[in-house]
């Protein structure tokens, strides 16, 4: 391992260990706690009377996790994978990207303590505050100059569409992070928005939405376009579509996050370009969709007896699906029955569960045993268990919300003929709760399969050693 960093021809792949590792543990405490707040959703007594293990400080502390932690870990590991052997050169800096492995994990260790105590600057997903955010911008250009060192210094002239993708990610990132979070410190763990009033929950639902739209998207499209090729054994179906793909989805992102203040202060003519711009987004979606799904072209059999690629393609099917409900949901109509109910969270969770769990489970299958010098995973019968119990999990999770989310939606407008609401807030509180427990057992589903992944991805690592790759001569394919 020594050797990655003397400038032998050896990838520098200690850190996409680490970080894949990671991806695998902070997903199983992510999902648990997802899978805790569920429950007490169904069962208040379960906040135990506590303020540090109530709902509304183990929420965030749920999103973070699986957001930051699980997903962040996911894309630290499949990016650092991928720019090496798409560049054919080791990492840039990698006593960097050693810190950026350490840094990423100090600021999750941070979140997991200052959230339950109830530190919280209050922005949705942007919750941490300032001294942490402070952490995170440190170690996010580390990322970014590490990321772009490698493409600078790479053997090929050729930069592969994934590594755009990864590369928009980092720097829409960076943005993001920066201008949300600029806020003036009152204490040591308090702070207040450098922006106030409606500008402040615009420039938040910039962010929050970019948040979906590059963090949990354009970085796993970035996986989706080197790992599904590589497991299909097939070139990606259309590489101009790629790129087309690429600037039209970043270009319509920036655009469409005032659909989450519709019927809000913001002026009107701005609520209605997000729903435009929303409903356009639709295109670039389904264009990235259709040129993964393609992909498979000549290779669909093959569905049948690999479950790593079957994690993939499911997981393109719910990114399908989610970015055309997406688009309906920006609707100002549509919205006003969507908006505040479980629908939104079922949204949520098809592109979350769907999407971004699905394909991150499926590059780090892909992954591990080649980090591991094995030819597979140690048990390829518990890694289809994995994809039965995760899919009818998400099938579970989402569907039951559907119905419970246009069910309250439909019962707060309800009117009776002299004027009066035809049912109470608490009688739509009641109605839910056979859909709660549905949405309870989806989630303990899905979190089952990712203990099954942690065990076998354990194993997998301790039958083998670290393996030392060899970059290829350089005329080699990636
Ligand atoms: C075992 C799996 C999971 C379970 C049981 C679960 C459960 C939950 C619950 C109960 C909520 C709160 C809903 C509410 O306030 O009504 C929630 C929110 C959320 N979860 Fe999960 N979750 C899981 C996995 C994930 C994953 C893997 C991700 C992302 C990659 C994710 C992202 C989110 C987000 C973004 C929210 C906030 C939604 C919003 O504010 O609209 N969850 N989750
Ligand atoms: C074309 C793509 C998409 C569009 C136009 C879109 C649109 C929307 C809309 C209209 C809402 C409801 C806003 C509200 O009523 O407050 C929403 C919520 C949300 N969507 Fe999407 N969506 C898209 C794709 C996705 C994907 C792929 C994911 C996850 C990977 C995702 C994650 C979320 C999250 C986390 C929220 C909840 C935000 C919050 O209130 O906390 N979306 N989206």
């Amino acid at each position: 391992m020594q050797a990655e960093n003397k400038g032998l021809n050896i990838y520098s792949d200690t850190v996409v260990r680490q970080f894949s590792i990671m991806a695998v543990v902070w997903g199983v405490v992510g999902m648990l706690v997802g899978v805790i707040i569920a429950a007490q959703l169904v069962w208040p007594e379960l906040n135990l009377g506590l303020p540090w293990v109530s709902f509304g400080r183990l929420r965030p502390l749920h999103t973070n996790a699986v957001i930051f932690a699980f997903g962040g870990s996911t894309l630290f590991a499949t990016s650092y994978y991928v720019v090496q052997r798409t560049c054919q050169t080791a990492l840039f800096m990698p006593k960097l990207a050693a810190f950026t492995f350490w840094g990423w994990q100090l600021v999750i260790l941070a979140a997991a303590i200052s959230l339950p105590l109830g530190y919280t600057s209050g922005k949705e997903y942007a919750e941490l505050e300032w001294p942490i955010d402070l952490l995170i911008a440190v170690v996010w250009v580390s990322y970014a100059i590490v990321f772009f060192g490698t493409v600078g210094t790479r053997k090929i002239r050729h930069i592969y569409v994934a590594n755009w993708f990864f590369g928009a990610f980092i720097i829409a990132v960076a943005l993001l992070h920066i201008v949300n979070s600029a806020a003036i410190p009152v204490s040591f763990m308090k702070s207040y928005s450098a922006y106030a009033g409606v500008q402040d929950a615009m420039v938040q639902w910039w962010y929050g939405h970019n948040a979906v739209g590059f963090f949990l998207t354009a970085g796993f499209l970035g996986i989706m376009y080197y790992f599904v090729p590589k497991q299909a054994e097939r070139p990606v179906y259309s590489y101009s579509l790629s790129i087309v793909h690429f600037w039209a989805l970043i270009f319509t992102y920036m655009w469409a996050g005032p659909h989450h203040l519709h019927y809000t202060a913001l002026p009107d003519w701005t609520q209605s370009l997000g729903m435009v711009f929303s409903l356009i987004l639709l295109a670039p979606s389904w264009g990235g969709m259709i040129n993964g799904m393609m992909t498979m072209s000549g290779a669909w059999h093959k569905l049948r007896t690999d479950p790593i690629l079957r994690f993939m393609i499911v997981s393109l099917s719910f990114y399908g699906m989610s970015t055309f409900e997406g688009p309906m949901m920006a609707i100002k109509t549509v919205n006003s029955l969507s908006h505040y109910t479980d629908w939104t969270i079922g949204h949520v969770h098809s592109g979350a569960l769907g999407w971004v769990g699905l394909v991150s489970m499926g590059s780090l299958y892909f992954m591990v045993p080649k980090l591991f010098g094995q030819k597979q995973m140690h048990s390829i019968k518990a890694i289809e268990w994995h994809f039965w119990l995760a899919t009818i999990g998400i099938v579970l999770y989402i569907a039951s919300l559907w119905i419970s989310g246009v069910m309250e939606g439909l019962m707060w407008r309800a009117i009776n003929t002299d004027g009066t609401l035809t049912y109470t807030f608490v009688e739509s509180v009641k109605a839910k709760h056979p859909y709660y427990l549905i949405r309870l057992l989806g989630g303990t589903l899905y979190l089952s399969g990712m203990l099954i992944m942690l065990w076998n991805v354990l194993k997998t690592a301790s039958n083998g050693r670290p393996a030392m790759a060899s970059i290829p001569p350089v005329a080699a394919h990636a």
